[in-house]
């Protein structure tokens, strides 16, 4: 069969070799109209279970399930063809390594994402392992882990005293090692931040960790100005997405009101 004409996605390789290189970029996305049009700009996107939060509207991510992150990443999938695919794996589904085997492989089974995404402590690393030997891509998130905002008592920066900045270090240094091809660092002091990407040759995407990281992902909703809710400090706001959208929904209810939509082109 004839390749012509197939454009081929980034690989999990090319994003590993762009550390050092050039600083990787990743928005998420939970369909597949934004994906569409983040699609070839960033070079990932993630399904985020964050949508729990920016699309459902719950005050966590806790409440996510595996079928919900399996249908919006069929959604992001159908419109991203260039960038890469990450899928997030929620809240109890990779409690063991055969658990976090059998989300992941319905992930790669059901859906076309090149990775998934997991939080991880010490007791994450033997999943990690046990995905990545089984021929799953993988990105670790450490750090400020939301999936554990209930039992931490809220969302708090890491990377504030030595002995953590050195677990951290230690456990970036065990999750390059179980072979997965990036980590995602969200919620660290920068300076920690900085170490821990010096520590290890795999790229660290930060949130919330300072410039000195490999690449950056903010959640789309955060970085368009969509979700109102709050803004995080370490959020730049590169539209004023709802406000704007909110005036361009008043102006359809007035034309309507008016009379003045449709008008006879817009008419058969
Ligand atoms: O779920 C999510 O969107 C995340 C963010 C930290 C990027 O993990």
């Amino acid at each position: 069969m004839s390749m012509q004409g197939v454009i081929k996605s980034i690989t999990t390789t090319q994003i590993l070799n762009k550390k050092g290189v050039e600083k990787i970029t990743m928005l998420t996305a939970y369909d597949a109209l934004m994906a569409k049009i983040f699609d070839g700009e960033v070079d990932m996107i993630l399904v985020g279970d964050s949508l729990q939060m920016s699309f459902f509207g719950d005050s966590d991510t806790l409440s996510s399930s595996l079928d919900a992150m399996i249908y919006h990443t069929k959604a992001v999938c159908s419109g991203a063809k260039q960038s890469l695919v990450i899928c997030d794996m929620p809240f109890g589904s990779t409690i063991t390594p055969e658990i976090a085997l059998e989300s992941a492989i319905r992930v790669y089974k059901e859906t076309k994402a090149q990775a998934v995404k997991l939080e991880v402590g010490l007791e994450g690393i033997k999943s990690v392992e046990k995905l990545v030997g089984n021929g799953i891509a993988v990105m670790a998130h450490i750090g400020l882990k939301p999936q554990f905002v209930r039992s931490e008592g809220g969302y708090k920066v890491q990377g504030k005293t030595q002995e953590n900045v050195e677990s951290l270090i230690s456990l970036a240094k065990q999750i390059e090692q179980s072979g997965a091809f990036s980590i995602l660092l969200e919620g660290v002091k920068a300076e920690a931040a900085k170490q821990i990407a010096q520590s290890v040759k795999i790229p660290i995407i930060g949130i919330g960790s300072g410039v000195d990281v490999d690449g950056q992902v903010l959640v789309w909703s955060d970085a368009f100005g969509f979700f109102e809710e709050f803004k995080p400090k370490f959020v730049r706001q590169y539209l004023q997405g709802a406000r704007i959208l909110r005036q361009s929904v008043r102006q359809y209810v007035q034309d309507v009101k008016s009379g003045d939509f449709p008008n006879t082109q817009e008419s058969y």
